[in-house]
């Protein structure tokens, strides 16, 4: 089995992958760590925790708080995407204590010194974790197996900005470094996770009554209504779901090495992921850039995932 670290801030669709990664038959989750993004640091935390309650799984892996604000810069949210809750008020009443252990940075240390070169690290959060843990000790990224990113958008077209993806444009000095890190790293970026829709068709096909199944439908139609008022998309967008896939099956995706850097010092541009796609600046490439989606095979992969959720 693959051994994965999570990280994560929780909001609806990273709560999809967090169901994905807890569950897989093909994953060892060693961890999740949590930060501030979609929600306060806080809040992705309960989150995180009630959904593994939601899977039966509390208590089975650690759970570590991590960075309550970007690096450098203000503290931002989407509560406008996921809801004041981060989970569009679901799963309220599941009682949760926030852990008390190790920050995640730490943790993120410790566990990748015990497993040297077997970790694959899934990022679907602002990367301020993983840079802390990096700037406290920068041979860890080349302790990695590998890093697999939602986020960045290999096509310019962003959705926290006209050119930045959310989770690089809060913390891009984060970015920088986890992109020059020296691991093998997969950026699922936007123009590629604006394809991994989720109908309303898709969710109606959905089988079993059970409460894992229950909480994606009804936490999906709020992020639908959300969504289609702000951007005019009637669906919900499996950005982490997929990032968190990949460690599963990597052939939902097509990828291309290239050299990657993200922009920040800029006015217009800040946090965008510049990809040289032409080779122009003839540097080494750093990132396997996602281009391609399969999305039918992912959709179908996704929602026999989520069905089958309460049986592991
Ligand atoms: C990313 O930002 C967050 O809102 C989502 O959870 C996803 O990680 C998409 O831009
Ligand atoms: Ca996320």
């Amino acid at each position: 089995r693959k051994k994965v670290l999570l990280d994560v801030d929780t909001g609806v669709d990273d709560a999809i992958g967090i169901i994905v990664a807890a569950t897989a038959p093909e994953i060892e989750l060693l961890g999740i760590t949590t930060v501030s993004g979609n929600i306060d640091l806080a809040s992705a935390t309960v989150n995180t925790l009630r959904v593994l309650k939601l899977l039966g799984k509390d208590g089975v892996y650690p759970v570590h708080m991590g960075a309550s604000a970007p690096l450098y810069r203000k503290v931002r949210y989407a509560t406008e995407v996921h809801g004041s809750t981060g989970l569009a008020g679901q799963l309220q009443e599941i009682p949760v204590d926030l852990p008390k252990n190790t920050a995640a940075e730490d943790f993120m240390i410790e566990t990748i010194d015990q497993h040297p070169g077997e970790i694959t690290l899934v990022m679907t959060a602002p990367q301020t974790n993983f840079a802390k843990a990096l700037a406290k000790r920068p041979d860890i990224g080349r302790k990695l197996k590998e890093i697999i990113f939602m986020g960045g958008v290999a096509d310019g077209r962003g959705n926290e900005s006209p050119r930045a993806e959310f989770n690089i444009a809060i913390d891009p000095e984060a970015a920088d470094r986890v992109l020059n890190c020296g691991a093998k790293i997969t950026m699922v970026g936007l123009d590629v996770t604006q394809k991994a829709l989720l109908t309303r068709k898709d969710l109606q096909a959905l089988d079993g009554e059970n409460p894992i199944v229950d909480f994606v439908k009804k936490v999906t139609a709020d992020y639908m209504e959300r969504h289609h008022s702000l951007q005019g998309i009637y669906g919900c967008l499996m950005h982490d779901p997929l990032a968190v896939s990949l460690a599963i099956d990597s052939g939902f995706v097509t990828t291309t090495p290239h050299f990657v850097a993200v922009e920040t010092d800029s006015t217009y541009c800040d946090g965008e992921t510049v990809c040289d796609f032409t080779d122009y600046w003839k540097k080494e490439a750093n990132v396997h850039v996602a281009m391609e989606l399969d999305r039918e095979a992912f959709i179908d992969f996704l929602l026999n995932r989520i069905e089958k959720a309460g049986a592991f």
